[in-house]
């Protein structure tokens, strides 16, 4: 049998759920794609480092975590190690990046992500932070050097958005438009419920929606990050989140309060060039309107086939986890065949 060796840099929220989705899902792999899928490193400064050559026991790494919070008492604990160790180590095939999203410079995830490509590793990351901000530099040097760089999770989570414009639609792509922040989504559905904005921002807090900051989803620098990879993705640009018009979804509301179908919404016309992240109230009847809460939705406008709507989870352990494990059936099914 094949096996694949994957080291996870990053061991929150999103790395966790990878763990848990990828126990459930380990015999499948075995029996259907036929490979062994080995999970040999967890790296992260603050939960632990763990390193096995024959494979993590999942289960096992669960039930630590879920218990202690961290890693260190696990038997495969290895203390501190740097984050580049899995990368250099020559029996790694695939490195998972889940770093935290650095909309500045894209660190610490630009580096993990370049130099595993460079030492012939294939990566899946759901770090918004270096597609936004290198994706052509990134998606060049991952076809020079034949490997596979899945970003699936980096829009909508689980929800197929990425693959569905990479291989679902043809080249006709002419207006993306919809909902891709969930805590802001919150905010405007308890706002049409009667809601102050601090109430509702409060409650998204509460609900762990929103971050202490809350900055990144309430002006729009999360959107115009995921912005930037769609028009990207569809168009292989070169595009960078300030090439966004950005419009604060607080500044907004500040300003002209809140009116009834209002949603934050990323418009993308992608045959004039033009890209904005702007609140604006939808007509009555608009399918978008019908995106309540954290949930997202997407209209793509096409040339031949009219309108689709892509609706589902924008975040989640587990939903970001399973975008992960897509990714990796992907390469499966695609790059390892070819490399082996
Ligand atoms: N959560 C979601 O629903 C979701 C959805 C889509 C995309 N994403 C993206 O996925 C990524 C992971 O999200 P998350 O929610 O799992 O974030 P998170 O809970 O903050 O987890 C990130 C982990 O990486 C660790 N880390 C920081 N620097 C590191 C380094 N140099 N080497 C190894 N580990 C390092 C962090 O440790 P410290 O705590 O010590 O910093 C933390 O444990 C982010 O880029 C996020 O934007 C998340």
């Amino acid at each position: 049998m094949k096996t694949i060796n994957i080291g996870l840099i990053g061991f929150g929220n999103v790395g966790q759920g990878f763990v848990k989705v990828l126990s459930k899902n380990l015999s499948i792999i075995r029996e259907v794609y036929g490979y062994n899928v080995k999970l040999t490193y967890i790296v992260d400064p603050v939960k632990g480092s763990l390193y096995s050559r024959e494979g993590l026991d999942l289960v096992k790494v669960i039930k630590y975590i879920d218990r202690d919070g961290n890693l260190r008492s696990h038997p495969n604990y290895i203390g501190e190690i740097h984050s580049f160790q899995p990368i250099y180590d020559k029996e790694t095939d695939l490195i998972i990046e889940v770093t935290p999203t650095n909309l500045v410079d894209g660190e610490p995830g630009y580096s993990h992500i370049r130099k595993s490509l460079e030492e012939g590793k294939h990566v899946i990351t759901t770090n918004k932070g270096p597609i936004a901000l290198f994706y052509r530099e990134l998606t060049r040097l991952a076809e020079k050097e034949g490997l596979y760089l899945g970003i699936e999770g980096t829009v909508m989570s689980g929800t197929p958005l990425i693959k569905t414009i990479r291989y679902g639609l043809s080249n006709d792509i002419n207006i993306i438009s919809g909902i891709l922040n969930g805590t802001t989504n919150f905010i405007l559905t308890k706002m049409e419920e009667g809601y102050t904005f601090d109430d509702a921002l409060k409650e998204a807090q509460n609900m762990g929606y929103a971050e202490a900051d809350p900055s990144m989803d309430i002006d729009g620098y999360d959107l115009v990050a995921k912005a930037s990879i769609l028009v990207n993705v569809t168009i292989d640009g070169d595009i960078k989140p300030s090439d966004i018009s950005r419009i604060s979804l607080k500044e907004y509301l500040d300003e002209k309060g809140y009116q009834k179908n209002l949603k934050y919404l990323v418009y993308l016309e992608i045959n004039e060039g033009r890209y904005s992240v702007a609140p604006k109230v939808v007509e009555e009847g608009d399918i978008l309107t019908s995106v309540k809460g954290v949930n997202n939705g997407v209209v793509i406008r096409t040339e031949s086939l009219g309108e689709i709507f892509i609706y589902g989870p924008g975040a989640g352990r587990l939903e970001t986890g399973y975008a992960i494990l897509t990714d990796l059936l992907e390469l499966l099914k695609t790059h390892m065949r070819i490399k082996r």
